[in-house]
């Protein structure tokens, strides 16, 4: 087995300093990993891991080394890798598989590498690494001791195993932790597509209208980044708590069909298919632009926006342009992947300090109980979840109010 594939080794130097700059933004990682190099939880394990390769995912997988885990990583998603921090990594001892701009079919042999090499633990961001353990390798799942899984879709996919009782080991659900879901999928999101968007087409954001399309965690900060920065927010939403709640803090929520009408730029982050489709941009305006935050890049049909066209060129790494019949131009970001990764960096490394706080330690706590865990979707659990929160806090500088025993035990109280 190779060692690494990456695109090229001697970008390692670049890649470190990349590194460096993340883990100086990651102090409630830096102690787990102070504590981790101590007691190294992970002696002569494998851990497996099917990540975006980011500066602050190389963070993790070397805090998971320090520990004492012998690490594989591949990509999970062709667009995404940095490639200067994948050397990096190669370089530090990592085995990583992957680079950017890599085939859908190389996209798979990495992630089978991943799988070949047996781990006993596996991170996934998304799914496809948990999911082929249990459709083509499951002699292997059936030795792995538990994962975690870092996005709304991977969750998704992995309940539905349960659901069907086809899960053969334990997961947790990084992602569910409320922690993870304020900052990372919320703020970090929010902030990040925006940039995405930014870098790819540096439209202005004041006086356009911005249609979101999913109004979950990641859809309510995209909106409200947006609104920031003095966008008219639309939001499309199918669930009607999520589309109130939208009314209340103050969105148009709108149908597709008649957001389509009038947007200026469309995101979409609901994690379902199809949800810009043909019928849509049939009545988009000439000069819309189409950008998604959701994991795959199904949401927007480009099979529709090919077939309404008839010529589409490239305008720089991140936009293409498609003429539609009648001569309007619509403009697509990131060839529809997720665009904070694809055209940004993804989130801030601060962000993503707490979403690899929770990974670290769902992961050691999947190994502390391995006798006790069913086969399983599990939620964090809440003191870790606490733990992140209170560590994050105080590395921000803020401080936590302390009850009173009197205050406690009133709240314990049925008397008044
Ligand atoms: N998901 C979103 N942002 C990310 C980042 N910076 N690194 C890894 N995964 C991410």
């Amino acid at each position: 087995m190779k060692e690494y594939f990456v695109k090229d080794i001697n970008l390692a130097d670049n890649g470190m300093k990349n590194i460096n700059w993340a883990m100086s933004h990651m102090p409630v990682l830096a102690l787990i990993r102070d504590r981790f190099r101590k007691e190294k939880p992970f002696s002569n394990l494998r851990i497996g891991a099917c990540m975006h390769i980011t500066k602050e995912t190389a963070v993790l997988m070397l805090t998971l080394r320090d520990a004492g885990a012998e690490v594989f990583l591949s990509a999970s998603n062709p667009l995404s890798t940095q490639d200067d921090v994948a050397a990096a990594l190669a370089r530090e001892g990592i085995h990583v598989y992957g680079w950017r701009g890599e085939s859908e079919e190389d996209y798979f042999k990495m992630l089978d590498i991943v799988i070949g090499s047996e781990p006993k633990l596996v991170i996934d961001d998304g799914g496809d690494l948990i999911v082929r353990l249990h459709e083509r390798n499951i002699d292997l799942a059936k030795m792995i001791i538990g994962g975690t899984e870092e996005t709304t879709t991977g969750v998704i996919r992995e309940k539905a195993l349960e659901k069907e009782g086809k899960l053969v080991f334990p997961i947790i659900a990084v992602n569910n932790a409320l922690t993870k879901r304020l900052m990372d999928n919320r703020y970090g999101t929010g902030q990040s597509t925006i940039q995405g968007i930014l870098n790819a087409a540096s439209v202005l954001i004041a006086g356009k209208n911005v249609v979101v399309v999913g109004y979950g965690y990641v859809g309510s900060g995209i909106a409200k980044r947006a609104r920031g920065m003095g966008a008219k927010v639309i939001v499309v939403e199918a669930d009607p708590i999520k589309a109130l709640e939208a009314a209340l803090d103050g969105y148009d929520v709108k149908t597709m069909s008649e957001a389509a009408e009038i947007g200026d730029i469309f995101v979409t982050a609901t994690g379902d298919i199809n949800v810009i489709r043909g019928e849509h941009i049939e009545k988009m305006k000439d000069g819309t632009i189409l950008a998604n935050s959701g994991h795959f890049n199904v949401e927007i049909n480009i099979g529709d926006l090919e077939e309404l066209s008839i010529s589409k060129r490239r305008i720089n790494e991140f936009v293409e342009e498609y003429t539609l019949k009648d001569g309007r131009k619509i403009y697509l970001l990131a060839e529809g992947r997720l665009v904070n990764l694809v055209a940004a960096g993804g989130h801030p490394s601060d962000v993503m300090d707490v979403s690899f706080a929770l990974q670290a330690l769902s992961i050691e706590y999947l190994l502390k109980n391995r006798n006790r865990l069913e086969k399983k979707v599990y939620d964090v659990p809440t003191e870790i979840d606490k733990e992140v929160a209170k560590l994050k806090l105080k590395a921000m500088g803020m401080k936590l109010e302390e009850l009173t025993e009197e205050q406690k035990k009133y709240l314990r109280s049925y008397k008044i």
